[in-house]
């Protein structure tokens, strides 16, 4: 069985996706789910899903990233992963955290990559008058929100459309995209999902 651990900041819903993907003949299985946020809404949600938790409030490490990231290696090296999947991780990666999990670090990224690294980009596809927005899995890099794309799904814009009602369909597309890549991804093929 590969491990797998989960880096949330927030309600965690990819993270209940990847979770409950991971069942019966999946040759994965969740180990932990680990929060900069001791409130994080997914961290009740893992609990009731039976996976252990740990959060490591970045706040006190403001202005060393390094030290928070020494902090957040603890937990982490526990749970011996084999897979690592960022699921709504809203805090910045050094260099140094992005190298030692080279090739088995995952993102889920709310825009069609490489359109839109970043915050807002629901906001910054519809000022752009894009008819199509989505979602891209991909190896997490040093580069924020780059790196070899795994998957990607594509939903269209709607005439009326609001950043948050195209983030409310571009989420249920993120549910199906990530357990799919993280499915191939743990058999060895990064050959891109695409939806
Ligand atoms: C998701 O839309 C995810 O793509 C996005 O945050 C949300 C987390 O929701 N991630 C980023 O913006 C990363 N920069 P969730 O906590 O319900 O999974």
């Amino acid at each position: 069985m590969k491990r797998v651990a989960i880096l949330i900041s927030g309600g965690g819903s990819n993270m209940v996706a990847l979770a409950r993907s991971m069942t019966g003949e999946h040759p994965a299985r969740p180990v932990l789910v680990l929060s900069n946020d001791a409130e994080a809404g997914g961290l009740t949600r893992a609990t009731a899903l039976g996976i252990p938790v740990a959060a490591v409030d970045h706040r006190p490490f403001r202005g060393d990233r390094a030290a928070f990231e020494a902090a957040l290696l603890a937990p982490l090296l526990a749970a011996r992963p084999d897979v690592i999947c960022l699921a709504g991780f809203m805090r910045i990666l050094t260099p140094g955290f992005t190298q030692r999990f080279a090739g088995r670090m995952l993102n889920i990224h709310p825009s069609l990559l490489p359109k839109y690294p970043g915050l807002h980009t629901h906001q910054r596809a519809l000022d752009a008058g894009d008819d199509q927005a989505g979602c891209t899995v991909h190896e997490v890099i040093a580069d924020l929100d780059a790196g070899p794309i795994l998957g990607q799904a594509r939903v269209p814009v709607l005439s009326g459309d609001d950043a948050d009602s195209l983030a409310a369909r571009v989420l249920v597309q993120e549910h199906r995209l990530y357990p799919a890549v993280l499915r191939r991804f743990v058999d060895g093929d990064r050959t891109p999902v695409m939806m």
